[in-house]
């Protein structure tokens, strides 16, 4: 196409909230494998939906058998696994949807580059602080036992680092929740 000006849309953020009674917003689940990241995330999905809210859930496990089939595991990779959901998030949450993201995103600059490119208010994060010990005793997808076996290279929490966010909107320490009190407490942060 001639030119490169942007042609902008003619509705507004406040048109698009109005017709779904809520902003978009991006609500980002962050934790080790195993957890609980999805299990919450589909909870919470439910509850919202059930409440009239339209939303929807990405979750890594799927998204990296799509749009990201082609990312590993090294750092390079995982930055890349982020900034291209953080992207989709974005334009999603643009659209007026609430965005429920269920990624390990380990790295603390990636989810801030998220972050940054939201709206105040409008990016929600929580990390799901399940101990690794936990995760590795529950071992669902017996991934820490291969990476222990060192079958699995660059594994989060045993040869990958996790750096937990410093100050997220919510935290949830899930060995002393249920999944309905994980979506209560995130319930409670969005309104
Ligand atoms: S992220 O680090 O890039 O955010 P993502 O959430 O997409 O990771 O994918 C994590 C899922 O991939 C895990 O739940 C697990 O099932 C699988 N997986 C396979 N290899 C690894 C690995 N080396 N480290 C972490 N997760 C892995």
């Amino acid at each position: 196409m001639a030119g490169l000006d942007q042609v902008k849309s003619k509705i507004s953020h406040q048109d698009r909230s109005k017709r779904f009674g809520h902003p978009g917003r991006i609500i980002w689940l962050t934790g080790l494998s195993g957890a609980g990241k999805s299990t919450i995330a589909m909870a919470l999905e439910r509850r919202l939906f059930d409440a009239g809210q339209n939303v929807y859930v990405l979750d890594g496990d799927i998204v990296r058998g799509g749009l990201c089939a082609d990312l590993g595991f090294s750092s390079d990779d995982r930055a890349e696994n982020i900034r291209r959901i953080g992207e989709v998030a974005r334009i999603m949450a643009d659209a007026g949807l609430l965005v429920i993201v269920a990624f390990i995103s380990p790295f603390r600059a990636d989810r801030d580059r998220v972050r940054d490119g939201m709206p105040a208010g409008r990016f929600t994060e929580v990390h799901v602080s399940t101990p690794l010990e936990i995760c590795e005793q529950r071992d669902t997808k017996g991934l820490y036992a291969k990476a222990r076996a060192g079958e699995l290279t660059d594994f989060t929490g045993i040869s990958s680092p996790y750096e937990p966010p410093p100050s997220p909107e919510v935290t949830l320490p899930t060995e002393q929740l249920t999944v309905d009190d994980c979506v209560d407490r995130i319930a409670a942060a969005l309104t």
